[in-house]
Parts: structure tokens; C-alpha cells; sequence
């Protein structure tokens, strides 16, 4: 089965075409980051325009990479929410259309699912339940997995997502969008232990996570308990590797403790890691010098930021499960709870 996966949740036009769930035959993606540097962040209207422009390119060139045609695609899954309107509606309006014309069923995917689905898509049988750690620019959520399609959260962040710190704290070390990269390469040079920053902590809920502590801590080291007092000079390498480091180091080293906390609590051998943060080298030595005795699951290459592969390969397995094609009037989700 042909699944043409389209995904517009954010600022990432993609369009992929996978067979049975598995087998990437193309897998197109065009980032926007260039367009929002001089921003700092996403610019909703921005990224629409954008969006309208690449989509219907983007998909041709699924189709040549994969070497068919539309004729030959047997079913179209998008990314249905959650992320930006605007954004969305875009790759909703074309995946319906191309489900339209050519008859073929539509199912919508929920893109956080789909993250951690991407950790499945080149490794062996998962034994269930398993733990889904999706850590993105968007999300921060621990999901046990009872099997493909049914979740469970069980706890989340009450503030900023863990790269959404990423972005704001390289932001404040005067580094480009988006800011996990930026902080990874410095953090190589610096020493993890030089600022004693501390992890967010919910109260009454310890497997929860809360990043704007952390944040703020950042900002007072480097501008004074008041917040006013700006540096003048500029920040000296040396420093601002070693604040990287110790912010790296602090985040990430939350996420491993929780993980193996709820791993542990649910009595979870398999763990699966999605979305832009688990690309970070340094969480991935933490997690193999932690989790040992314990299965983890990456994302292949190309498939930890936001792509299509995934959704497609989502997509192929939920209508497995419901042989349902969804409505024309299938909506966006700014926000979809597990
Ligand atoms: O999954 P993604 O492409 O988009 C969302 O669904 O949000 O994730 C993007 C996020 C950004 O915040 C980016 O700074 C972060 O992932 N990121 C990283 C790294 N690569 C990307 N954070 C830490 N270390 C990295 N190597
Ligand atoms: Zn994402």
C-alpha cells in the first residue's frame, strides 16, 4: 500500500510517499528556518505564504523522488493539528483535494503520535507497553504506548516544551533560530558543571516538567537578579560555551531522570524517542549511560525534525486499523489531547 504523507504543522513543508507504513520510497522536506531567523520564532503568516507556494512543488517532487504518480497512491494521511492554524489548513486543503480527484481514502494523523511512530520505522518488534518521550519545539510528553493508536499521557510540561528553552536561552546567548543545534555545538566546548542550574519541579506531580525556571535562571546569570542590568560587552566564548553546557546538561538530564522514573513505574523495557530534541548527541550518551538494560529507540536520519515520512507511515497503520477514509470536512487541531 502507497501512502503520501503531507505535513505543514508548523514551519516545515514536507510531502512523503512510504509503503506499508515502513518503506521510504521519498521523503521531501523544506525548511523555513531561513525565512524566520530574523525573527527569533515562527511567523504564523509568514510560514502560511510560504506554505502556500512550496506545497504544491514539494509534492511533484515526492511523487519523482518515489518514482510514480498520483494514480499509484493508494491513500493520503496529513498531519491534522497539533500547530498553527494557517499552516495546517494549507496541507489539510491539498491532501483532501488529492483525495478528491483522485478518489483514494484520506486519514488525518495527530503529529505528536506521529513523532514517536518515527522511532518504529526502521527497528525490530516493540514490546508494549512501551514509553513514547516526545520532545520537540512544540511538545514535551511522556506517553506510554499500549500499542500503535492507543496512548496514554502520562505527564506533560505546564510551560515552555524543552526546545522551546532551547530556543530562548540561544536566543539569550545571542545565537541563531532555532537554538538546540546552536546550543549543542557550544555546549561541546564548555564544562556542564560551571553554573549550578537547577531542574523544574511541579509540585505533586514529580514526573511533570517545568522549563521556565530554568530559563529564567539563565537570564539572571547573565544579566543580574534584576533583569535590567544588560551586559554591555559582549559575552566572552568562554562563557557563554559553559552556560550552554550547564543549560544542556540540566534539560536533558531532567528528561533522562523521568523517563527511566515512569519507565520504571510502568514496568516499560522499550522506550521511543521523537521530535527535534532527541537529536541532541549528548541526550543520547546520557540515555545509553542510564538506560542500560533498556531498549531505545531514535529516530532514523531525517526523521527527529518535523517530516513526512512519519505521517505517512502513521497514516498506513490507523487506516489498517479502521478501514475509515475521513471526511471532506475532516478539521485542523490547534491542540489534541492523548
Ligand atoms: O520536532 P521539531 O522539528 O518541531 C516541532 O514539532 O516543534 O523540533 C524543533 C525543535 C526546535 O526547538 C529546535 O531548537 C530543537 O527541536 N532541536 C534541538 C536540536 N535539534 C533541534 N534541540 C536540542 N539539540 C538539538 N541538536
Ligand atoms: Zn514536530
Amino acid at each position: 500500500m502507497l501512502v503520501m504523507g503531507i505535513e505543514s504543522t508548523c514551519d516545515e513543508t514536507a510531502c512523503s510517499i512510504v509503503q506499508n507504513g515502513k518503506n521510504i520510497l521519498s521523503n521531501v522536506i523544506s525548511t523555513q528556518i531561513d525565512l524566520h531567523r530574523e525573527y527569533g520564532g515562527v511567523v504564523p503568516e509568514l510560514a502560511c505564504r510560504r506554505h502556500i507556494d512550496l506545497m504544491i512543488p514539494i509534492i511533484d517532487k515526492a511523487l519523482e523522488d518515489a518514482k510514480c504518480s498520483l494514480q499509484d497512491i493508494d491513500l493520503f494521511a496529513v498531519a491534522r493539528g497539533p500547530g498553527l492554524i494557517g499552516p495546517l489548513l494549507i496541507g489539510l486543503t491539498a491532501a483532501k483535494t488529492l483525495a478528491f480527484a483522485t478518489s483514494k481514502p484520506l486519514i488525518g494523523i495527530n503529529h505528536v503520535e506521529a513523532h514517536i511512530y518515527a522511532s518504529m520505522m526502521d527497528c525490530g518488534p516493540i514490546e508494549f507497553p512501551a514509553l513514547g518521550v516526545v520532545i520537540s519545539g512544540g511538545h514535551t510528553s511522556l506517553v506510554l504506548i499500549h500499542a500503535i493508536g492507543s496512548y496514554e499521557q502520562i505527564s506533560q510540561t505546564v510551560d515552555d516544551a524543552i526546545g522551546e528553552a532551547f530556543d530562548k536561552v540561544a536566543k539569550m546567548l545571542g545565537l541563531p533560530y532555532p537554538g538546540g543545534p546552536e546550543i549543542e555545538k557550544l555546549a561541546k566546548d564548555g564544562n556542564s558543571k560551571s553554573f549550578p542550574f537547577k531542574p523544574g519541579h511541579v509540585k505533586g506531580k514529580p514526573n511533570f516538567f517545568s522549563f521556565s525556571g530554568l530559563k529564567t535562571a539563565v537570564m539572571y546569570t547573565l544579566k543580574g537578579q534584576n533583569a535590567k542590568d544588560v551586559i554591555q560587552e559582549p559575552l566572552s566564548h568562554r562563557i557563554q560555551c559553559d552556560i550552554a553546557a550547564s543549560f544542556q546538561h540540566t534539560a536533558l538530564m531532567d528528561v533522562v531522570e523521568k523517563t527511566l522514573a515512569v519507565a520504571n513505574t510502568y514496568h516499560c523495557k522499550h522506550i521511543l524517542f521523537g521530535g527535534g530534541v532527541s537529536n541532541n548527541q549528548h541526550l543520547r550518551e546520557l540515555m545509553k549511560a542510564r538506560g542500560q538494560g533498556l531498549s531505545i529507540h531514535w529516530p532514523p536520519q531525517g526523521l527527529s525534525l518535523d517530516n513526512a515520512a512519519m505521517i505517512a507511515g502513521l497514516g498506513y497503520h490507523r487506516f489498517q486499523q479502521t478501514l475509515v477514509s475521513d471526511p471532506m470536512n475532516l478539521e485542523a487541531l490547534t491542540r489534541i489531547p492523548f
